[in-house]
């Protein structure tokens, strides 16, 4: 056996036992002639000590332990010497005094210090393994390990069956850039990796499963950003004769679920609700964080007759006027300020008209074009008081909202507004424009997927080509800004979706060599369905707190989409090319 107990369980209920623990030496000191060690396993740790006069040959091997060796000791449990008693340790009250040390492997010198803060995080994901041994890292397996197993339990109970789907699929334009792989069977002909299991759940309700689920990993070939992977884990699950407020008490339930096995923390049920619209009008973003107030307030009335030719022209182009308040922020610096008009510049505005309010003054540019019955406004709908700051957006209304809306984040990461992690605020936000129109592209792209649902009020709009004003049958969930999952009700009539695919750009002979499986399969009595994915990366950095997604995957790519611990991507051999048919072209 090799041990009878872990490092964590030893009490002084213990003292008196002969017990063999095994693990990892944590540290080492030596208070002459006598060694101390912690032994450290998964569990916790536990404080050994050599004694020479007890056993010689034990405590001269200990005096060559050096970090990271891996031991098994025996011996007994004793009362520490009084007043050297750790209260941190759970096993802080008790030693095991060694008889007998077996050394079963050593450790070489570390790369870094397992108990430092180490800033470089590639030199963390090189020795992954070695990483892992820190608790935090531990720690975040083990919530994602109860995350996994909640939603097992759960979606059990009601009724949902685990399934699934390739990953090896085909290459269709669902919305993200995919992961292509070369077949060696079919000379020039290429597997996607999935980007979701969506094509395949929804044929599974063609199937009659009904109820779905599964665990899902996707591939997305996207540039990392800080809450954006490449390959990332989503709880993803699909229902038959279901209507968007199953999937919202399901969901709910769910997340409430989660977070009280997870954080022990009481989640209030049902969550808020937004429409799209209201989310962009009030919050100027489609995933606001509700922890804190700064609400765009709409002008374009007060400003249809401004002398102030910014909001004029934007007004008279069908635009609107925009401002928040910054409150208590009018000793904003000439560096902030102009740290925020280039927030503002980068997201689509022309300039960023700001007003302080100091002495009793406003200042600002822009003051002398404002006549008191616009002042009036301002101050009685935004509340302005000495030492505000109010900001203003003007041009195109979606614009506008998006940069208020990044202005808002930044205002109030500058402002020091208070944003407890512990305080979750939930919500929903509802019909989606069903399309986003790509200028760059000249063409209308799905706003969620190709294959959800427009609201059936809203068909007919479709129908006339009038897009832009067509909503969706789609929701997103949001918690403290973050989107940690999105779903819809889907499109189940053959002719519906391959309209919807012609709006899209896809004509006929396209959408069959894409999408036969599905439109085929429409064919033969597709129930009504819908359902959502629920990001697991994502919805773990909230539970845990941490602001980094990759310290919640075991072996992450690092931003830069390389695997350093295995170093890949990596060069292939030319027999292995051949195999697949492919040549590498030389760069340019
Ligand atoms: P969607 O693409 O919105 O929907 O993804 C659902 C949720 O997955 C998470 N997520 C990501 N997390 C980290 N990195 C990424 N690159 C990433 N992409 C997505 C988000 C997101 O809300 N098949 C549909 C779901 C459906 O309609 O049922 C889908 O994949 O939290
Ligand atoms: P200008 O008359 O162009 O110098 O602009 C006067 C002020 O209005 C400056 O502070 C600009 O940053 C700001 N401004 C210009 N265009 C916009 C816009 N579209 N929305 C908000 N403010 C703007």
């Amino acid at each position: 056996m090799y041990r009878t107990h872990t490092c964590n369980e030893l009490r002084s209920s213990d003292i008196g036992r002969h017990v063999t623990l095994a693990g990892w030496v944590a540290s080492r000191r030596d208070h002459g002639g006598v060694i101390f060690i912690d032994l450290r396993d998964r569990e916790g740790r536990t404080q050994v000590v050599f004694r020479p006069e007890l056993s010689a040959g034990a405590a001269e091997a200990a005096h060559a332990l050096h970090d990271e060796d891996v031991v098994q000791i025996r011996g007994e449990v004793a009362e520490r010497i009084p007043g050297t008693a750790n209260p941190k340790l759970d096993t802080g009250e008790i030693e095991v005094v060694a008889s007998e040390l077996i050394i079963l492997n050593r450790s070489a010198p570390l790369p870094f210090q397992l108990d430092a803060n180490v800033t470089n995080e590639d030199l963390r994901l090189t020795y992954r393994y070695l990483d892992l041994r820190r608790p935090p890292m531990l720690q975040n397996l083990r919530t994602r390990h109860t995350l996994n197993r909640v939603t097992r339990d759960y979606l059990d109970r009601y009724g949902f069956i685990e399934v699934e789907t390739p990953i090896l699929s085909k290459s269709t334009p669902e919305g993200a850039r995919e992961f292509l792989v070369p077949s060696r069977l079919y000379p020039g002909q290429f597997y996607a990796l999935s980007q979701s299991p969506q094509q395949f759940k929804q044929l599974l309700m063609v199937g009659g499963i009904e109820r779905y689920y599964q665990i899902a990993k996707c591939f997305r070939d996207e540039d990392p950003r800080a809450d954006r992977i490449t390959e990332l884990t989503q709880i993803d699950l699909e229902a038959s004769f279901i209507e968007r407020e199953d999937i919202i008490r399901l969901v709910e339930g769910l997340l409430a679920e989660i977070f009280r096995a997870t954080r022990g923390a009481e989640v209030a049920t049902p969550f808020p609700r937004l429409t799209y619209r209201e989310a962009m009008d009030r919050f100027g973003s489609d995933k606001p964080d509700m922890r804190f107030g700064v609400e765009l307030v709409d002008f374009s009335e007060a400003f249809r007759e401004s002398q102030f030719k910014v909001f004029r022209g934007a007004l008279d182009q069908g635009g609107v006027v925009k401002a928040i308040n910054a409150k208590g922020f009018a000793g904003i610096t000439a560096g902030q300020v102009e740290e925020l008009t280039n927030l503002a510049k980068s997201s689509g505005a022309r300039g960023l008209a700001f007003i302080k309010v100091e002495n009793g003054e406003w200042k600002s540019p822009i003051v002398k074009f404002l006549g008191e019955p616009e002042k009036a406004t301002l101050r009685e709908r935004l509340a302005i008081e000495e030492g505000d700051l109010i900001l203003f957006g003007a041009g195109q209304w979606e614009t506008v909202c998006t940069v208020l809306g990044r202005i808002r984040s930044r205002v109030a990461d500058l402002c020091g507004l208070e944003r407890d992690p512990s305080d979750l605020k939930f919500l929903w936000v509802l019909d989606f424009p069903l399309m986003a129109y790509d200028a760059a592209e000249n063409k209308w792209n799905a706003m969620h997927h190709p294959f959800t649902r427009p609201k059936t009020e809203d068909i007919p709009l479709l129908e006339r080509g009038e897009y832009d004003k067509v909503r969706a049958e789609a929701y997103d969930v949001v918690l403290n800004g973050v989107e940690i999952g999105g779903g819809s009700i889907r499109i189940h009539e053959g002719d519906l979706q391959t309209k919807q695919f012609a709006a899209l750009g896809i004509p006929p002979e396209a959408q069959q060599k894409l999408f036969r499986h599905l439109l085929e399969a429409f064919r033969y009595g597709a129930p009504p369905h819908g359902g959502i994915a629920l990001g697991i990366d994502r919805l773990l950095m909230l539970i845990t707190d941490t602001p980094n997604i990759r310290d919640v995957i075991a072996f992450p790519k690092n931003s830069r989409g390389f695997d350093l611990l295995m170093e890949a991507p990596s060069a292939v051999s030319d027999r292995q090319l051949r195999e697949l048919h492919l040549q590498i072209r030389k760069r340019q």
